[in-house]
């Protein structure tokens, strides 16, 4: 298992990237947060007026005196009887002001500084003003010292507190911190699968082959199968699926996966394409009857498929389309509907055995195993099972998905590793390549590209081989010889060819 101990750059980049909506919803919300605080506090102004202190003619008293004799006047101006007087001649609050005033004479300095600090800027000024003047009436009965503004206070322009753009920058700070805290804590409370041999103790299934992440997958499966990474991943998958399936055929072959999106649809056309281009007849059911996407994902125009076939409505001869991919190929996509109830229970098994025997190879492409019992109730039907697992997977989900498919008995084949990282898309995925056992594109780019190859024995092969008698033509739909309205599987019962 992955060690959870450790934080490094890596698991941090990790956990940002796993966790990104998460992290920026911390971010902005205590960005916000210390934005609007400092922006709502309110304003400070600050008045500064200078009182030079000088000695007196004749009386000894030096200049480096006048910091040590200058306290009387500090202490003058705070203290509470001069605040008051000046309060009540400027009319301030006595309190506010006390709070707001200051003063000091440095070390070798023989001025005194008096500050104000309040919330207005014109009685700011005034208020240190008042104070100058007091000072200046006090030091007329000083023997000693005599006192005079050298720098009055003018009226300040900007505040002076709080200082915003400190807070908010702070405020920056401690929400990037926060939010990858926040990422991180919840990764660790989410362990993920970080490579081949926890897959395998996970789910008790081998990774059978890892397709990377790709942009080529967006252009379309023909475009997919082109790129050398993801197309030479496809086609080991499909030799190592031919060579699993040699203990006993699998002629209808279930992509499940435990959560939405981890890249069924994909694979399944991806192989089922695959498969068919090595002369075999390959039938490709989309199943994922509440979110059916094979028809986007194979850009086929919309028409009835899987579910009117299901429900009696049309013939699977009639629904099943060539206009996708090479010859081989037949598609059954189908719409959408958003409850399935018993349909596929009752009358999906009909269909595949006919099809199992009309077909070289039938891939069903089926919902996510944890968004509902239909995967599971397929993966019943079909011979045998792949799981497409998305590299960095949660255990726990990953595991109750397996649990869910033994429960059920269903033979899982194995399990395909999809979005796996190459080195070429940058520092954040190559940090998910280190995690794995041997990177994908060092497997991928390791692994012969397969020639044009003619297809193995019948017998053992999940890809049959089409007895040269028998290999159709480029490829049309069965025939739709049934009318509307015939039984749903009458069709079934005619040979394809
Ligand atoms: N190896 C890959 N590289 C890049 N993108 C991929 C890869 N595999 C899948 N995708 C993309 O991920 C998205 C989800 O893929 P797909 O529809 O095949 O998943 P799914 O498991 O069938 O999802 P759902 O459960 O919603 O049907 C698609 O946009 C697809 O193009
Ligand atoms: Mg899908």
């Amino acid at each position: 298992m992955a060690d959870n101990t450790r934080v490094g750059p890596a698991e941090i980049l990790d956990a940002l990237r796993l966790r990104w909506r998460l992290a920026a919803l911390v971010l902005v919300a205590v960005f916000a947060g210390a934005y609007a605080y400092a922006y709502t506090l309110p304003s400070q102004y600050t008045a500064k007026v200078i009182v030079s202190l000088t000695p007196r003619p004749s009386t000894g008293v030096g200049a480096s005196d006048i910091a040590q004799l200058g306290q009387q006047y500090v202490a003058y101006v705070t203290a509470p009887t001069t605040v008051r007087r000046v309060a009540d001649r400027i009319g301030v609050d006595r309190s506010t002001l006390g709070d707001a005033v200051g003063a000091d004479v440095a070390t070798g300095s023989v001025n005194l500084t008096i500050k104000v600090q309040l919330r207005t800027p014109r009685t700011t000024a005034v208020a240190a003003n008042a104070l100058a003047d007091a000072v200046v009436a006090f030091a007329g009965g000083d023997p000693l010292i005599s006192a005079q503004v050298v720098s009055p206070a003018t009226v300040p322009t900007d505040p002076s507190k709080p200082r915003r753009k400190l807070i908010a920058g702070a405020g920056g700070v401690i929400a990037v911190i926060l939010a990858t805290a926040v990422a991180l804590l919840v990764e660790r409370g989410r362990p993920r699968v970080r490579s081949s041999v926890e897959i395998a103790t996970v789910t008790g299934h081998d990774v059978l082959g890892r397709v990377p992440l790709s942009r080529s997958v967006k252009r379309g499966i023909a475009a997919a199968l082109d790129d050398p990474l993801v197309g030479g991943a496809i086609r080991s998958l499909r030799t190592v699926l031919d060579h699993q399936a040699r203990e006993s055929a699998v002629r209808t072959l279930a992509v499940t996966s435990s959560v939405p999106g981890e890249g069924k649809s994909t694979v399944a056309a991806s192989l089922a394409w695959s498969i068919a281009r090595l002369d075999a007849r390959v039938l490709l059911i989309d199943a994922d009857l509440r979110h059916p996407s094979l028809a986007r994902v194979l850009e086929l125009p919309p028409k009835p498929g899987l579910l009117e076939v299901l429900r009696g409505e049309t013939t699977l001869a009639r629904a099943a389309t060539t206009a996708a991919g090479p010859d081989g190929l037949v598609v059954l996509p189908t719409s959408g509907v958003a409850e399935t109830g018993d349909l596929l229970a009752r009358n999906l098994h009909a269909l595949l055995r006919q099809a199992a025997a009309d077909y070289d190879v039938v891939i069903v492409d089926t919902p996510p195993l944890l968004a509902g019992d239909d995967s599971t109730t397929i993966a019943t039907m079909c011979d045998a099972v792949l799981m497409v697992v998305t590299s960095g997977q949660q255990i726990r989900r990953l595991s109750d998905a397996a649990r869910a498919l033994s429960a059920v008995q269903a033979r899982v084949l194995g399990v395909l590793l999809n979005r796996t990282d190459v080195p070429s898309y940058g520092y954040t995925y190559r940090t998910l390549a280190r995690n794995v056992d041997e990177p994908a594109v060092a497997e991928a780019e390791d692994a012969p590209e397969p020639a044009p190859e003619r297809i193995e024995p019948r017998s053992h092969v999940v890809v049959p081989p089409m007895p040269a008698s028998v290999q159709r033509p480029p490829q049309a739909a069965p025939t739709p010889s049934a009318e509307p309205g015939e039984p749903v599987m009458s069709d079934l019962d005619r040979p394809n060819e």
